[in-house]
Formats: C-alpha cells, sequence, structure tokens
C-alpha cells in the first residue's frame, strides 16, 4: 500500500476528495499525511474530520531538510501530491521524490503557468485574454516552477459570458472528477 502526503495551503477540496477517494475505497494507496503551510487553511479541517493527521510547518521549517525529512520518514510517505500548495518545494524533496511527486495546475500548461499564476489568478488571466476553452493540468515536479514531465490534461469549453467565478467552477469540477484517478494511474 503507497503512503501519500498531500501538501496544500488552502480551501482543500481537491485534498478532501484525494482523502475520500483512496482512505474510503480500495485503489492501492492511503492518505497518511497532509502538511500545510497556512494555520486556519480549510484543508487543516477538512484533513482532520476525515482522520488523517495534518501537520502545519512553516515556510522555514519545510525549507529545512532535517525537519522536513524527520516527517517524511515518520509517516513512511513515499508520494507526494501537491493540491493548491502554494510555496515552491525545495530541492530535496525533489530529488528525493523524484518522479513520485505530482502538481495539479488550473490551467492548460504552459498556457497561464509560471510565478503568481495559482488559483483566481489563473482563471482571471484565462478570462481576459479571452480564451475559448480552458482545463487542468497534472505534471511531475521538477525544480522548475509549473515544469515537469505532463502525465494528464483535461479541457472544458469556455463561452463569452464566463466569468473567473464560473471558470473557477468548471475547473474545480474537472479536478474533482479526474485527480483521484489519475494520481491512481501514475504511481498505484
Ligand atoms: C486548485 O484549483 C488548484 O488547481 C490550484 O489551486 C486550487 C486549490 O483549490 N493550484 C494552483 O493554482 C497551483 N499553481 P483547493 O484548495 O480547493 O483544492
Amino acid at each position: 500500500m503507497r503512503r501519500i502526503a498531500i501538501f496544500a495551503s488552502g480551501n482543500g477540496s481537491n485534498a478532501e476528495n484525494i482523502i475520500r477517494y483512496f482512505n474510503e475505497g480500495d485503489h492501492g494507496a492511503v492518505v497518511a499525511l497532509v502538511v500545510c503551510n497556512r494555520p486556519g487553511a480549510g484543508v487543516i479541517g477538512r484533513s482532520e474530520r476525515l482522520g488523517v493527521p495534518v501537520s502545519v510547518m512553516s515556510a522555514a521549517e519545510i525549507r529545512d531538510a532535517d525537519r522536513m525529512m524527520k516527517v517524511m520518514d515518520e509517516y513512511e510517505i513515499d508520494i507526494v501530491v501537491l493540491a493548491g500548495f502554494l510555496l515552491m518545494i525545495p530541492a530535496f524533496l525533489t530529488e528525493r521524490y523524484h518522479d513520485r511527486m505530482v502538481n495539479i495546475h488550473p490551467s492548460l500548461l504552459p498556457k497561464f503557468g509560471g510565478k503568481g499564476m495559482y488559483g483566481r489568478h489563473v482563471h482571471e488571466a484565462v478570462v481576459a485574454a479571452g480564451e475559448t476553452e480552458t482545463g487542468i493540468t497534472i505534471h511531475l515536479v521538477s525544480d522548475e516552477c509549473d515544469g515537469g514531465r505532463i502525465v494528464f490534461q483535461a479541457r472544458v469549453g469556455l463561452t463569452p459570458d464566463d466569468t473567473p467565478e464560473s471558470v473557477e467552477r468548471k475547473i474545480h469540477e474537472l479536478e474533482r472528477v479526474h485527480f483521484p484517478c489519475v494520481i491512481e494511474e501514475t504511481f498505484c
């Protein structure tokens, strides 16, 4: 049974969906830990209610190799899933979890990726650019922001009436349907 750590910074709808999929089903892995860098983030309560331990760590603690590796070892983590995690991952973690760490990005990379492109900012840029479609990208994590080999993309059409809020709803629906299955297909 593979052991997953989810890293998240915010609301945690993806984290909750992934926890329910693996911990309430038979899919070859279990979510053993959630790491969050923001005290008070929604993901903390969502995870704890589902019985998953949460480690709230500051950016400095996450960059501290000894501290971070101790946590990963304690929970025997094989796979790391970034689900709305807004800090850069330190090199010692991308090395240790080379080919065993994925991120989800709420656009069709390489479009609308890079520094500052996260969450609602992405959807605002997509609407401002008059795009006729957008989507999600799930990719392996490398040292480059939003770089790393793409393992999956899904698309959704947009209309001139779409707003950043409606785009966000469409994206969350794609994430809900696809993210857990892609994790399973990639690692389990
Ligand atoms: C998700 O839409 C995810 O794709 C995005 O943040 C949202 C987190 O939602 N990630 C990024 O923008 C990373 N660059 P959630 O906290 O409800 O899962």
